[in-house]
Protein backbone atom coordinates (compact mmCIF):
# COMPACT_ATOMS: atom_id res chain seq x y z
CA UNK A 1 0.00 0.00 0.00
CA UNK A 2 1.33 3.28 -0.44
CA UNK A 3 2.02 5.35 2.66
CA UNK A 4 -0.95 7.75 3.52
CA UNK A 5 0.07 10.44 6.28
CA UNK A 6 0.01 7.98 9.28
CA UNK A 7 3.36 6.80 7.91
CA UNK A 8 4.67 9.78 5.90
CA UNK A 9 7.56 10.47 9.37
CA UNK A 10 9.22 7.08 8.46
CA UNK A 11 9.69 8.40 4.90
CA UNK A 12 12.39 11.07 4.64
CA UNK A 13 12.70 10.80 0.86
CA UNK A 14 9.63 12.06 -1.42
CA UNK A 15 11.42 10.55 -4.66
CA UNK A 16 10.81 7.12 -3.10
CA UNK A 17 6.98 8.29 -2.67
CA UNK A 18 6.74 9.56 -5.87
CA UNK A 19 8.17 6.50 -7.34
CA UNK A 20 5.49 4.39 -5.71
CA UNK A 21 2.79 6.60 -6.62
CA UNK A 22 4.04 6.79 -10.19
CA UNK A 23 4.58 2.83 -10.18
CA UNK A 24 0.49 2.66 -8.88
CA UNK A 25 -0.10 5.09 -12.03
CA UNK A 26 1.49 3.26 -14.55
CA UNK A 27 0.26 -0.39 -13.33
CA UNK A 28 -3.35 1.03 -12.66
CA UNK A 29 -4.55 0.62 -16.56
CA UNK A 30 -4.67 4.57 -16.55
CA UNK A 31 -4.55 6.37 -20.03
CA UNK A 32 -1.11 8.80 -19.97
CA UNK A 33 -0.13 7.96 -16.28
CA UNK A 34 2.77 9.46 -17.20
CA UNK A 35 1.52 12.73 -18.55
CA UNK A 36 2.45 15.84 -16.46
CA UNK A 37 1.04 19.44 -16.51
CA UNK A 38 4.38 21.38 -17.01
CA UNK A 39 3.43 25.41 -16.04
CA UNK A 40 5.89 28.15 -16.88
CA UNK A 41 5.96 31.27 -16.54
CA UNK A 42 5.39 33.18 -20.00
CA UNK A 43 7.08 36.22 -21.23
CA UNK A 44 4.41 38.47 -20.21
CA UNK A 45 4.43 37.62 -16.63
CA UNK A 46 1.49 35.25 -17.12
CA UNK A 47 1.26 31.80 -16.29
CA UNK A 48 1.63 28.98 -19.46
CA UNK A 49 0.67 25.27 -18.97
CA UNK A 50 0.69 21.98 -21.42
CA UNK A 51 0.77 18.69 -21.05
CA UNK A 52 4.29 16.78 -21.64
CA UNK A 53 5.25 13.61 -20.60
CA UNK A 54 7.33 12.65 -17.97
CA UNK A 55 10.28 10.10 -18.65
CA UNK A 56 12.82 9.53 -16.49
CA UNK A 57 13.25 10.82 -12.90
CA UNK A 58 17.55 10.33 -12.85
CA UNK A 59 19.72 12.41 -10.54
CA UNK A 60 17.10 14.14 -8.48
CA UNK A 61 15.42 15.41 -11.85
CA UNK A 62 11.84 14.90 -13.08
CA UNK A 63 12.67 14.51 -17.04
CA UNK A 64 10.83 15.85 -20.01
CA UNK A 65 12.10 16.11 -23.71
CA UNK A 66 10.64 18.77 -26.44
CA UNK A 67 11.95 21.21 -28.75
CA UNK A 68 14.57 23.52 -27.63
CA UNK A 69 12.64 26.49 -29.51
CA UNK A 70 9.14 25.74 -28.44
CA UNK A 71 7.30 28.61 -26.90
CA UNK A 72 7.80 26.48 -23.00
CA UNK A 73 11.49 26.15 -23.85
CA UNK A 74 12.15 30.07 -24.71
CA UNK A 75 9.84 30.75 -21.61
CA UNK A 76 12.45 28.35 -19.57
CA UNK A 77 15.61 30.09 -21.11
CA UNK A 78 13.93 33.37 -19.57
CA UNK A 79 12.16 32.03 -16.00
CA UNK A 80 13.39 28.55 -15.14
CA UNK A 81 10.69 28.09 -12.12
CA UNK A 82 8.35 25.47 -13.00
CA UNK A 83 5.43 23.25 -11.51
CA UNK A 84 4.65 20.12 -12.76
CA UNK A 85 1.11 18.85 -11.97
CA UNK A 86 0.51 14.84 -11.87
CA UNK A 87 -2.73 13.74 -11.50
CA UNK A 88 -4.40 10.01 -11.51
CA UNK A 89 -8.08 10.31 -10.95
CA UNK A 90 -8.89 6.51 -10.51
CA UNK A 91 -6.23 6.50 -7.62
CA UNK A 92 -7.49 9.84 -6.09
CA UNK A 93 -3.98 10.79 -5.96
CA UNK A 94 -2.18 14.24 -6.94
CA UNK A 95 1.35 15.26 -7.01
CA UNK A 96 2.72 19.00 -7.43
CA UNK A 97 5.90 19.62 -7.83
CA UNK A 98 7.70 22.87 -7.75
CA UNK A 99 11.38 23.19 -8.99
CA UNK A 100 13.37 25.06 -11.47
CA UNK A 101 14.52 23.57 -14.95
CA UNK A 102 17.21 23.27 -16.67
CA UNK A 103 18.17 21.19 -20.00
CA UNK A 104 19.92 17.60 -19.53
CA UNK A 105 23.35 17.00 -20.89
CA UNK A 106 23.89 16.35 -24.50
CA UNK A 107 24.14 13.02 -24.13
CA UNK A 108 20.96 12.27 -22.48
CA UNK A 109 19.47 13.90 -24.99
CA UNK A 110 21.11 12.04 -27.98
CA UNK A 111 20.69 8.40 -26.00
CA UNK A 112 17.00 8.95 -25.70
CA UNK A 113 16.11 9.95 -28.86
CA UNK A 114 17.87 7.29 -30.40
CA UNK A 115 15.19 5.45 -28.79
CA UNK A 116 12.59 7.22 -30.74
CA UNK A 117 10.25 5.27 -33.02
CA UNK A 118 11.39 6.89 -36.70
CA UNK A 119 8.40 8.66 -37.23
CA UNK A 120 8.83 10.84 -34.28
CA UNK A 121 12.68 11.27 -35.00
CA UNK A 122 11.44 12.91 -38.64
CA UNK A 123 8.71 14.53 -36.81
CA UNK A 124 10.99 16.38 -34.75
CA UNK A 125 13.10 17.68 -37.73
CA UNK A 126 9.68 18.49 -39.60
CA UNK A 127 7.84 20.76 -36.78
CA UNK A 128 8.89 23.89 -35.72
CA UNK A 129 7.02 23.50 -33.09
CA UNK A 130 4.74 26.30 -31.44
CA UNK A 131 5.42 28.35 -34.79
CA UNK A 132 2.45 29.20 -36.92
CA UNK A 133 2.00 26.90 -39.98
CA UNK A 134 0.06 27.82 -43.47
CA UNK A 135 -1.32 24.39 -43.62
CA UNK A 136 -0.47 21.07 -42.55
CA UNK A 137 -0.14 20.58 -46.30
CA UNK A 138 2.87 22.47 -45.73
CA UNK A 139 4.09 20.02 -42.51
CA UNK A 140 3.16 16.88 -44.29
CA UNK A 141 5.95 18.13 -47.24
CA UNK A 142 8.46 19.31 -44.69
CA UNK A 143 8.29 16.06 -43.09
CA UNK A 144 8.21 14.23 -46.50
CA UNK A 145 11.90 16.16 -47.15
CA UNK A 146 13.11 15.16 -44.33
CA UNK A 147 12.22 11.14 -45.09
CA UNK A 148 14.11 12.32 -48.46
CA UNK A 149 17.12 13.45 -46.34
CA UNK A 150 17.60 11.06 -44.19
CA UNK A 151 16.59 7.98 -46.40
CA UNK A 152 17.62 4.57 -44.89
CA UNK A 153 20.24 6.17 -42.60
CA UNK A 154 19.91 7.03 -38.42
CA UNK A 155 17.91 10.00 -37.34
CA UNK A 156 20.59 12.03 -35.88
CA UNK A 157 18.58 14.32 -32.96
CA UNK A 158 18.23 17.54 -33.99
CA UNK A 159 20.23 20.39 -32.43
CA UNK A 160 16.88 21.99 -31.52
CA UNK A 161 15.75 18.92 -29.74
CA UNK A 162 16.23 17.89 -26.20
CA UNK A 163 15.08 17.19 -22.61
CA UNK A 164 14.52 19.22 -19.49
CA UNK A 165 15.30 18.19 -16.22
CA UNK A 166 13.60 19.74 -13.23
CA UNK A 167 15.20 20.13 -9.94
CA UNK A 168 12.49 20.52 -7.30
CA UNK A 169 12.32 22.19 -4.33
CA UNK A 170 8.66 21.41 -3.22
CA UNK A 171 6.48 18.56 -3.20
CA UNK A 172 3.52 17.84 -2.44
CA UNK A 173 1.22 14.46 -2.39
CA UNK A 174 -2.34 15.25 -2.35
CA UNK A 175 -4.57 11.58 -1.54
CA UNK A 176 -8.60 12.36 -1.58
CA UNK A 177 -10.21 11.86 0.82
CA UNK A 178 -14.19 11.33 2.26
CA UNK A 179 -15.86 14.83 2.96
CA UNK A 180 -13.07 16.61 1.49
CA UNK A 181 -10.81 15.87 4.75
CA UNK A 182 -8.20 15.44 1.95
CA UNK A 183 -4.43 14.47 2.96
CA UNK A 184 -1.57 16.68 2.04
CA UNK A 185 2.20 16.13 3.00
CA UNK A 186 4.16 18.41 1.47
CA UNK A 187 8.56 18.02 1.44
CA UNK A 188 10.48 21.13 1.34
CA UNK A 189 13.82 21.22 0.69
CA UNK A 190 15.95 23.00 2.89
CA UNK A 191 18.98 25.19 3.39
CA UNK A 192 20.76 22.14 4.50
CA UNK A 193 19.92 20.19 1.65
CA UNK A 194 17.70 18.01 3.60
CA UNK A 195 13.86 17.44 3.47
CA UNK A 196 11.33 18.82 5.48
CA UNK A 197 7.38 17.79 6.13
CA UNK A 198 4.37 19.24 6.62
CA UNK A 199 1.20 18.66 6.39
CA UNK A 200 -1.50 21.22 5.22
CA UNK A 201 -5.14 21.53 5.62
CA UNK A 202 -6.96 20.13 2.44
C1 LIG B 1 -0.71 13.35 -23.50
C2 LIG B 1 0.20 14.42 -24.10
C3 LIG B 1 1.57 14.24 -24.05
C4 LIG B 1 2.43 15.20 -24.58
N1 LIG B 1 3.77 15.02 -24.45
C5 LIG B 1 4.62 15.99 -24.90
C6 LIG B 1 6.02 15.87 -24.64
O1 LIG B 1 6.52 14.95 -23.99
N2 LIG B 1 6.83 16.85 -25.14
C7 LIG B 1 6.32 17.93 -25.83
O2 LIG B 1 7.10 18.77 -26.28
N3 LIG B 1 4.99 18.07 -26.05
C8 LIG B 1 4.13 17.13 -25.59
N4 LIG B 1 2.78 17.27 -25.78
C9 LIG B 1 2.30 18.46 -26.52
C10 LIG B 1 2.29 19.67 -25.58
O3 LIG B 1 1.15 19.61 -24.71
C11 LIG B 1 2.27 21.02 -26.33
O4 LIG B 1 1.21 21.07 -27.25
C12 LIG B 1 3.58 21.25 -27.09
O5 LIG B 1 4.71 20.81 -26.36
C13 LIG B 1 3.77 22.73 -27.41
O6 LIG B 1 3.77 23.47 -26.21
P1 LIG B 1 4.38 24.95 -26.12
O7 LIG B 1 3.87 25.69 -27.34
O8 LIG B 1 3.86 25.51 -24.85
O9 LIG B 1 5.88 24.83 -26.14
C14 LIG B 1 1.90 16.35 -25.22
C15 LIG B 1 0.51 16.53 -25.25
C16 LIG B 1 -0.32 15.59 -24.69
C17 LIG B 1 -1.81 15.84 -24.70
Amino acid sequence: MPPSNASTNSIRDPFEWFDTWFKDGLNGGLANADAMTLCTIALDGRPSARIVLLKAVEDGKFCFFTNYESRKARELAANPFVTLIFFWPTLNRQIRVDGTAEKLLREKSEAYFATRPRGSQVGAWASKQSREIASYADLESRVAEFEAKFKDAPVPCPPHWGGFGVTPTRIEFWTGQPSRLHERVVYEKASTGDWKTSLLSP
